[in-house]
Order: C-alpha cells, then sequence, then structure tokens
C-alpha cells in the first residue's frame, strides 16, 4: 500500500529543543556545552555561568551571565530563551564542600530546587542533573556497588546528591517532571579542570607528568576508585537524556562506571609513555573521603534501560589523554 504525500501524518512530533546549561564553565559543561551545541546547533544552547566565562563558550554560541541561585534570573532565562531542557551543572564538589559544609548545602540545593520548579512551571521541560558516588558511604557495598544500596555519605556534598536524587523522584512522582540523572564517579577530561573534587588527583597526574615529570598525590597509592573518561560521560549523558521515557526505571540517579584504578596503577599506565615519571605519595583530608566510597559501581540498570556501554579503559584513556594534552599544549605555544 502507498502512502500519498498529503495525507502523511508525522508519527513524532518534531520539535526543536532549546537547551540551557548551568555551570557551563566547570569541568562537565566545558565539554558538553560543545556536544550539545553540536547535536542541537549552536542557536539552541544557551550556556550559562556565574563565574567569569570560558572564552570557546562565549564566542561559539549563546552566552548568559546567570547566578542559578536567583530564581527569577533563572525562571527569566528560561522563558526568553523557550527552554525544554535544562542541564544544570553548577555544584559545589566533595573535597571543597568540607571547607565550606553550609555554603555547599545551600548552593547545591537551593540551585537544584530553583531548577526543578522553573522546570515544572515551564511544562514539558526536560532536566538533567548529575549526583555522584558520592551518595554512597562507608557502610555502603565496597566492590560492585548496587544501585540500591545502604547509602550513608561521609560529605557534605555526598549527603546534597543524596537528597537532590530523592527531590528529583519526588518531582517526577508528583509533578510528572521528567527529570533523569547519573551517578557519575570521578570525571577525568582534557579539556575542563576539575575543581574541589577528591577525584581530581586523575586529572592533575597528567598535567604534571607532562609539564614536571613528577607528581605528589594526595591519595594513598593503593586508593581504587570509580572513574569515567570525560568523552564517555558526555555521550552517557546524551544517550540518557534520548532514552525512551517509558524505558527509565531509575528516577533517583543510574549507576554509571567506566573503570576503576588506584594511583599506583595510573602512575605505572603514564609511565608507559613518560617512563622516568615520578610519583610521591603525601595523603591528606582527602584520603578519609576516598575511602568511604566504593571501588567498583555495578551499573546493569543503565545497561539495561538505555544500552550503557563503556569505551575507555584505563590504558586507552592514558594514551588518550597524554596525546590530546600534548596537541593542546603544541597548539598554544604554536599561537601563543
Ligand atoms: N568527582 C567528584 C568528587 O571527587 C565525585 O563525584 O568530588
Amino acid at each position: 500500500m502507498f502512502t500519498t504525500l498529503y495525507n502523511w501524518q508525522p508519527t513524532i512530533e518534531m520539535r526543536t529543543e532549546k537547551i540551557l546549561v548551568t555551570g557551563a564553565c566547570g569541568q562537565i559543561g566545558t565539554e558538553l556545552v560543545p556536544a550539545l551545541r553540536a547535536k542541537y546547533g549552536r542557536e539552541n544552547v544557551i550556556a550559562s555561568d556565574r563565574h567569569p566565562v570560558t572564552e570557546d563558550l562565549v564566542r561559539d554560541g549563546l552566552y548568559v551571565k546567570a547566578d542559578v541561585m536567583n530564581p527569577v534570573t533563572l525562571e527569566r532565562v528560561m522563558s526568553h530563551g523557550g527552554v525544554t531542557q535544562v542541564y544544570h551543572l553548577a555544584a559545589v564538589l566533595s573535597a571543597k564542600g568540607e571547607s565550606d559544609p553550609r555554603g555547599a548545602w545551600d548552593l547545591n540545593m537551593q540551585s537544584l530546587l530553583n531548577v526543578l520548579e522553573a522546570a515544572r512551571k515551564r511544562k514539558d521541560c526536560r532536566v538533567f542533573w548529575p549526583s555522584s558516588i558520592a551518595v554512597f558511604g562507608p557502610s555502603s557495598p565496597r566492590a560492585a556497588c548496587p544501585q540500591q544500596a545502604v547509602m550513608e555519605p561521609a560529605t557534605v556534598y555526598g549527603i546534597s546528591k543524596l537528597a537532590g536524587e530523592q527531590w528529583c523522584r519526588y518531582y517526577f512522582e508528583k509533578y510528572g517532571l521528567d527529570v533523569r540523572s547519573l551517578r557519575y564517579p570521578g570525571l577525568i577530561s582534557y579539556s575542563g579542570l576539575p575543581g574541589g573534587g577528591t577525584t581530581d588527583y586523575a586529572v592533575d597526574i597528567f598535567h604534571r607528568a607532562l609539564e614536571k615529570g613528577d607528581y605528589n598525590c594526595f591519595l594513598k597509592p593503593d586508593t581504587c576508585l570509580p572513574m569515567l573518561y570525560m568523552p564517555d560521560a558526555v555521550r552517557a549523558t546524551l544517550e540518557l537524556m534520548d532514552a525512551d521515557f517509558d524505558r527509565l526505571t531509575v528516577r533517583t540517579a543510574y549507576n554509571l562506571w567506566g573503570m576503576s584504578f588506584s594511583p599506583r596503577q595510573i602512575a605505572e599506565e603514564i609511565r608507559k609513555h613518560i617512563p622516568d615519571f615520578k610519583m610521591a605519595y603525601a595523603p591528606d583530608f582527602r584520603q578519609e573521603i576516598a575511602v568511604s566510597w566504593p571501588t567498583s559501581i555495578d551499573d546493569r540498570f543503565a545497561r539495561r534501560d538505555w544500552g550503557w556501554r563503556q569505551e575507555f579503559e584505563l590504558g586507552a584513556m592514558v594514551s588518550d589523554m597524554l596525546r590530546q594534552l600534548a596537541a593542546m599544549k603544541e597548539k598554544n605555544t604554536r599561537y601563543a
């Protein structure tokens, strides 16, 4: 049977997504914003942050300097931009949060509540919010930590993520707001620098290895943690946001895992490329945070519900990081 053009009906209503990214200049935003612009068009992605901006984010598309702690500003930006998706990335991470627990709680919770409220009022607005392995604590299973486990987080960051997950589920169940979330492990990236996290050593180490050939690690040599390379993290985020609504069974946040390694293991891997690389250890308060987290994560729900598969293992990640950072250094020297 032929379908003639005049009676053809689209089965799916197409709409142009208009996207707002808060905390756009942070570690995730620096890489997620370009990926969203490539996918949805640069005229459809508004990057926003309250801090001084990353030059590329402004040059390559729409940018708004806005503080997500101000609900009026947030609602105005969302309504002027006709926003249909918010990626709310602004947050204080684990180690930094411990120096000002009340401040971290206020920022992490209030900003999330502002976003959830603004999205609820707009109707048909989807939200992405990052959770973290920090929702787990010393009483959670250490290895292959399951989706549903005992959660007694040891940091204010973890407490705010755990409470935030429950708020996301609440808004979904109570108001039907389509909020989606991932429990990111430590994220390793070459473009955006992390700030104030416990897993940050696994990024700093590359910069020192290339610049000075040594690194003084703030964790003990055998402290194993779950990690994820940023290209995988960005892909996971886009895949979750694209996933079929009916297939999602987790409305708190999905466990997600890429690889696990210790400082000693990553140093050995780096030495395969930089044989003289030297590692020393001076553990500080972050050691206690690190050992409160699982060493690996069971992410079977993400695999089952929306087909999650990580690509990068430790060896491939280290080779790619070193290659990318060397290329960036070369480019900067050439154009300096
Ligand atoms: N990377 C984060 C931190 O170390 C954990 O989600 O705080």
